[in-house]
């Protein structure tokens, strides 16, 4: 039994085997739904888990409760990998009152054929649910994911639950190696809602969190203010690292033969972090990571019937649609005959917040000939000049 505290016991579950979270983010290393039963003179249960992990998270359960029935599901967020075993709870537990907002009870009936008008227990921001010495404080997260996300904030034991704000990839993973996914699951999953984020950090401000327990990944104890800065920096777009990164989309290997050169370039001008990445080969929530960590990004692609090769084209097509702004961008084009890349690139890049274009671009005709070392170099200057990436001495 995973202990969190005399009377908060961990009943989540670990999904080691699934392939791709929401059907797209590649989890290599699975990823956790959390879930917790705080006993105290009332019962309450904080979420249930995907329906893929339901046996094993009943079995939690039933075994927390060592034979006493709970009081309450307090739900945070109806998505559902975290969802979708309510009614199955529901059918165990018939008296369960159920805890949520306005918005997460329209959500439960459009997912569910039930009917739980006795069982409602609605709250809205501020209210608080006394379950003896625990007490949940509840804050409206609104689309700190989805619109009905809401958290709780035990104020005996100074714990968030924090729905999926603070989330992170990765089934067996420790609180040290947070970080490394995290930005992963924060960028390309929350990264659109950067605004809503900062609402959210500002009501947690006053209250003096000592753990944090999110819906995937470890709980959090250690230095709190770390993760509180974190998610502070990355909701206001701000770059974590001064550095270039070079993605590319190349057809023959011919783009890709320039991206690698230009990647040389930075590094011998002393430009410490310079990442390449293969549009094509890998998969692109890794992209958006190192896009959103970086400050300076360099777009490379071949031309594709008058169009982007598609793999740049899906690229941007994430970074718009999570809002990406801040940044400073390069491109390098290539084409046999129209390379048209900066013509199509630029205007998306304009429309978005503050992206500042290099007034350099590299453009190919087919291999690297006509592109010369000095205009590598030109271009490289250009983005060290118009960007904090400083070279080392
Ligand atoms: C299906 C297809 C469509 C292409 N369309 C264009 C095009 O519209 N304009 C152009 O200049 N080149 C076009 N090209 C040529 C490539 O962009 C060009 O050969 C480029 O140098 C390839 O770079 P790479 O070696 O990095 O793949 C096309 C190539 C393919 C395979
Ligand atoms: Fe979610
Ligand atoms: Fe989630």
């Amino acid at each position: 039994m995973n202990e969190i505290s005399d009377s908060i016991m961990y009943i989540g579950v670990y999904d080691k085997t699934l392939e791709y979270f929401e059907n797209q983010y590649p989890v290599p290393n699975g990823i956790t739904y959390n879930s917790y039963l705080i006993k105290d003179e009332k019962i309450a249960v904080m979420d249930t888990v995907d329906i893929r992990m339901s046996n094993d998270w009943f079995k939690n359960l039933e075994s927390a409760l060592n034979g006493s029935v709970p009081d309450y599901l307090v739900i945070h967020h109806m998505e559902p990998d975290h969802s979708s075993c309510i009614s199955t709870f529901l059918e165990k537990y018939p008296n369960a009152k159920v805890v949520g907002n306005a918005r997460t009870f329209s959500m439960i009936y459009q997912f569910f054929d039930i009917d739980i008008e006795a069982n409602k227990v609605v709250v809205t921001e501020g209210d608080m649910l006394d379950l003896g010495k625990h007490k949940l404080n509840f804050y409206m997260a609104p689309m700190v994911h989805w619109p009905e996300v809401m958290v709780s904030f035990e104020s005996t034991e100074k714990i968030l639950f924090s729905a999926d704000a603070f989330g992170t990839f990765g089934s067996l993973i420790y609180e040290e190696d947070w970080d490394k996914e995290a930005g992963r699951y924060y960028f390309n999953i929350i990264g659109k809602y950067g605004n809503q984020v900062q609402i959210l950090l500002k009501k947690l401000a006053p209250l003096g969190i000592s753990k944090i327990a999110s819906l995937h990944g470890p709980l959090l104890e250690n230095n709190i203010s770390a993760y509180i800065n974190k998610y502070q920096s990355w909701s206001s777009y701000e770059p974590e690292y001064s550095g270039v990164f070079i993605a590319y989309a190349s057809i023959y290997g011919n783009t890709a033969y320039a991206a690698k050169k230009l990647a040389k370039v930075f590094e011998n001008k002393g430009v410490k972090n310079v990442v390449l990445f293969d549009l094509a080969r890998q998969d692109v929530s890794y992209a958006v990571d190192y896009a959103f960590r970086f400050d300076s990004v360099i777009l490379a692609s071949a031309t594709h019937d008058a169009a982007l090769f598609p793999p740049m084209e899906f690229f941007i097509s994430h970074l718009k649609g999570r809002n990406y702004q801040k940044r400073n961008v390069g491109i390098l084009e290539n084409g046999s005959w129209a390379p048209a890349v900066a013509r199509i690139l630029t205007p998306i890049l304009n429309s978005m917040i503050d992206i500042k274009i290099c007034n350099k671009v590299i453009s190919i005709k087919s291999a690297c000939k006509n592109t010369t070392d000095e205009d590598m170099e030109a271009f490289a200057d250009e983005m060290i000049k118009m960007q904090s990436v400083t070279p080392s001495a």
